[in-house]
């Protein structure tokens, strides 16, 4: 019989590979941003979930969602890795919205090293702006640190983490959740 272990990371496995060839950036696919996302986080020193949360914060753009998580990308991510990898890994992953949208209107240079894409999708989702809820929460600085990856995680030419990397992880904040 299958554990639920087992079909969670048979699940995150499956939408990962669903994001090879899915383009939402122009230099990297979904699958490479991921894998370059957790690969940055890693090198880091990140923690097992905010390497998890790096890697998988653009889930929503998989073709195994529907339209709304598309656009809602961010709370679909949320939505999604909450009940299987605990409140903090789906916390973060669904605050890398709030966090671009926060160093946008704090960092005056910011909005210089984004991607096209970015820049664009930075208008529709409302803009620089500080969100209360967001710096109010304790794990907002550890969600900027996510954005940080993800922004860096945009070149042909880098290296990233493998899918097994990732998938190895992911069981270990599994069984973190089991022994809290
Ligand atoms: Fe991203």
């Amino acid at each position: 019989m299958t554990s639920v272990v087992d079909q969670t990371l048979t699940g995150t496995a499956e939408v990962l590979r669903s994001l090879r060839g899915i383009w939402d950036e122009e230099a990297v696919d979904e699958l490479d941003h991921a894998l370059q996302s957790a690969a940055r986080a890693i090198e880091d020193g990140a923690d097992d979930e905010l390497v998890l949360a790096a890697a998988l914060h653009d889930l929503g753009h998989s073709p195994l969602f529907d339209d709304h998580a598309y656009t809602h990308h961010d709370m679909a991510a949320r939505t999604w890795l909450t009940p299987r990898f605990g409140e903090r890994v789906g916390w973060l992953a669904g605050a890398h919205v709030a966090a671009k949208r926060y160093l946008a209107a704090t960092q005056p240079d910011y909005c210089d090293g984004l991607s096209g894409t970015s820049v664009v999708s930075l208008q529709a989702q409302g803009g620089a702006g500080v969100d209360a809820d967001f710096v109010d929460h304790p794990w907002w600085v550890d969600a900027v640190r996510l954005r940080r990856y993800d922004d860096g995680a945009k070149d042909p030419a880098a290296q990233g983490a493998t899918i097994e990397d990732v998938l190895a992880i992911a069981e270990r904040v599994i069984r973190q959740q089991e022994n809290r």
